[in-house]
C-alpha cells in the first residue's frame, strides 16, 4: 500500500522533463503530490511537455512566473508552505537548480520535512550566476542529495556534504531513452522544416548572462549568421523578448521558431551536424544523441561533457564560435558517463529505504 507521500516540485521546463521518469518510478511505492510553480506557463513552455510524456496534471499550480528573482522565490516560498502545511508529506523532492527548486527547498528545510535533490552537486564556481546560488543552497538543506556524476559528488564533499549523497546517474538519460523512442514515431518537425539530416545546426540560447547583455547576444547571432549551414534556433520567451527590446534580428540562414515539444527537440538534435547552446540539459543531450556540442559560455556544469572531447567552450567569441563550428570534428569514444538509464529507479529504491 502507498502509504508515505512525496511532494514534487516543478515550474520550468527541463524539471517536467527530468520528473517524468521519476514519476514514473515512483507510482509503484509512493503517493506523489505534484505542485507547479508556473514558472514556465506558456503553452509551449509547460502544458506540451504534461501532454507528451502523458503526466497526470499538476495537483496545484500556483501561477507565479515573472518579477524578479526574489519576488518569485519569495511568493513561490509562501504558496508551498502552505500546501505542505496542508498535505503533510513525508518528503520533499526538488530538480536542478530554478527558483522553484530553491523555494520548494526552503519550504521543506523550514517545514522540517525531509528533502531529496534531484541533480545534486552541480557547481559552475559561478556565484553570479542565480542557478548557482539556487544548487549550493538547495544541496546544504537536503537530506538526499541525487547525483548524476562523479564530479557532482565530488563538488558536495568539498563543501563537507557526505551524508545523504547517492550517486544515481542521471535522470535525462532516463527520459531519454524513453522519449527518443516515442519521437522517431511521432515527429514530423525535420520534414515540416525541409531539413536534412546532417545538413543543420541547432541552436538554443536562454542564460539571463546572455540573454540581458546586448553584446553577448549580438556576438552570438552574429557567429550563428556566419555558419555554412542552416541553424534551427527555438527561441526561449525570455530571448525573443530580449531580441525585440533591442530590434536584434537574425541573419537568413537562420530558421527563428517557437520553442519546439521534446519530441520534436530530439529529432532536432540527432539529426543536427552541431549544438550550439548554453543550456545546461541541451549540452548533455548532444553527447548522449553523438552530436558535437559548442557550448555558448566560458564554464559549465557538464564538465565530463569536455573531458570527453564532445564539448568545447566557445563563451561568446564570434570568430572562436565560427571556427570550432567550420572546423571542429571529435572522433573520441563516447563513454557512459550518465548512469544506466535506470536514475529513476535508484532514486526510488533510496527514497523507499529513508522513508521506511
Ligand atoms: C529558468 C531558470 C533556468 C533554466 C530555465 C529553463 C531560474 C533562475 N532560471 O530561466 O535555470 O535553465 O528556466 O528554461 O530559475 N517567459 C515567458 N513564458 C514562459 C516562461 C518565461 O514569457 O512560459 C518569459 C518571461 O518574460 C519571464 C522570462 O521569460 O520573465 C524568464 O523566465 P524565468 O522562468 O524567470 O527564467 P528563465 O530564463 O526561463
Ligand atoms: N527543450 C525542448 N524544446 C525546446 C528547447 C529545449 O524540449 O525548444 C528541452 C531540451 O531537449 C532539454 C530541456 O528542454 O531536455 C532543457 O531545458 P532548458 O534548455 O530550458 O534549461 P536548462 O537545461 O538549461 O536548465
Amino acid at each position: 500500500m502507498r502509504t508515505k507521500t512525496i511532494v514534487s516540485i516543478v515550474g520550468a521546463r527541463p524539471q517536467f522533463i527530468k520528473a517524468a521518469p521519476v514519476s514514473r518510478a515512483l507510482v509503484s511505492e509512493f503517493r506523489e503530490v505534484f505542485i507547479h510553480t508556473g514558472q514556465h506557463y506558456d503553452y509551449g513552455m509547460s502544458e506540451v511537455f504534461f501532454s507528451e510524456m502523458e503526466m497526470r496534471p499538476p495537483d496545484f499550480n500556483l501561477g507565479i512566473g515573472g518579477g524578479s528573482h526574489g519576488e518569485q522565490t519569495g511568493r513561490m516560498l509562501i504558496e508551498i508552505e502552505k500546501i505542505l502545511g496542508e498535505v503533510k508529506p513525508e518528503c520533499v523532492l526538488v530538480y536542478g537548480d530554478t527558483n522553484s527548486t530553491l523555494a520548494g527547498a526552503l519550504a521543506a528545510a523550514k517545514g522540517q520535512i525531509s528533502l531529496a535533490h534531484v541533480e545534486a552537486g552541480l557547481r559552475s564556481f559561478n556565484r553570479a550566476m542565480p542557478e548557482e546560488i539556487n544548487r549550493v543552497l538547495t544541496d546544504h538543506v537536503s537530506t538526499l542529495l541525487f547525483c548524476p556524476t562523479d564530479a557532482a559528488v565530488e563538488n558536495l564533499a568539498g563543501e563537507g556534504i557526505t551524508k545523504g549523497v547517492h550517486r544515481v546517474g542521471d535522470v535525462m538519460y532516463d527520459a531519454l531513452l524513453h522519449n527518443l523512442k516515442v519521437a522517431h514515431g511521432k515527429s514530423q518537425i525535420r520534414q515540416k522544416l525541409g531539413l536534412e539530416e546532417g545538413k543543420y545546426a541547432l541552436a538554443t540560447v536562454h542564460r539571463a548572462a546572455n540573454t540581458d547583455d546586448r553584446k553577448r547576444m549580438s556576438s552570438i547571432l552574429g557567429a550563428l549568421g556566419r555558419l555554412s549551414s542552416p541553424v534551427v534556433f527555438p527561441v526561449h520567451p525570455r530571448t525573443r523578448k530580449m531580441m525585440q527590446e533591442w530590434g536584434i534580428s537574425v541573419a537568413s540562414n537562420i530558421l527563428a521558431i517557437e520553442p519546439v515539444g521534446h519530441f520534436d527537440m530530439l529529432m532536432l538534435q540527432e539529426g543536427a551536424n552541431c549544438i550550439l547552446t548554453d543550456s545546461g540539459g541541451v549540452q548533455k543531450e548532444a553527447y548522449l544523441v553523438g552530436v558535437r556540442c559548442i557550448t555558448l559560455r566560458e564554464e559549465t556544469e557538464w564538465v565530463e561533457t569536455v573531458s570527453s572531447g564532445w564539448n568545447q567552450l566557445a563563451g561568446v567569441d564570434e570568430q572562436r564560435i565560427v571556427d570550432l563550428f567550420e572546423n571542429w570534428f571529435p572522433q573520441e569514444e563516447r563513454k557512459p558517463l550518465y548512469g544506466d538509464g535506470h536514475s529513476a529507479e535508484q532514486i526510488r529504491d533510496a527514497l523507499s529505504i529513508m522513508l521506511k
